[in-house]
């Protein structure tokens, strides 16, 4: 069995995860209405990896004994209307969700919970590589500045990016 604040901190990662992806499919129709479609294959991308994100959570809790105990999920607000600004959003949402996961660990630790923070180490490396990832856009982004002609060229890019359903734990 699982010890039940770990329960309680999973429960509301999973809804973080949830509201991530829903974030993210909110800036998803900003680019639609740029016709971007490279940009909007990204946001489809992350979409679906916070849902596997929050359904990994889902499954170990499931599979530890917990009570999965699904919330209401906030309106998801986008703060900026510029390329930039929405991804300097995302870059600080993913610093938050990072300061989350952190957090859950500290809880896994605190109960001396092994088997969990086995799974969390997971979690702490794919949170480096989405901060990275996204810092190394929003470096892209800052470079091309006002230049229409390589921001079509990054949307070209941002195409070709594919969901590989990851293997969590
Ligand atoms: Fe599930 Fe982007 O962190």
């Amino acid at each position: 069995m699982i010890d039940k604040k770990l329960e309680e901190a999973f429960n509301d990662q999973i809804n973080k995860e949830l509201y991530s992806a829903y974030l993210y499919l909110a800036m998803k129709v900003h680019f639609q209405e740029l016709n971007l479609q490279g940009f909007v294959n990204w946001f489809d991308v992350q979409v679906q990896e916070e849902k596997a994100h929050a359904i990994g959570m889902f499954n170990y809790l499931d599979e530890r004994g917990g009570k999965i105990d699904l919330r209401a999920i906030d309106k998801p607000e986008v703060k900026g209307s510029t390329i930039l600004e929405i991804f300097e959003q995302v870059l600080e949402h993913e610093e938050y969700v990072t300061s989350r996961i952190n957090h859950l660990a500290d809880v896994a630790e605190e109960v001396k919970d092994r088997a969990a923070l086995h799974l969390l180490d997971w979690y702490i490396k794919e949170q480096v590589e989405e901060e990275a990832n996204v810092g190394g856009l929003l470096s892209t982004l800052r470079f091309i500045g006002d230049d229409k002609k390589a921001l079509l060229v990054l949307d070209k890019d941002l195409a070709a990016r594919v969901f590989n359903p990851p293997v969590i734990g």
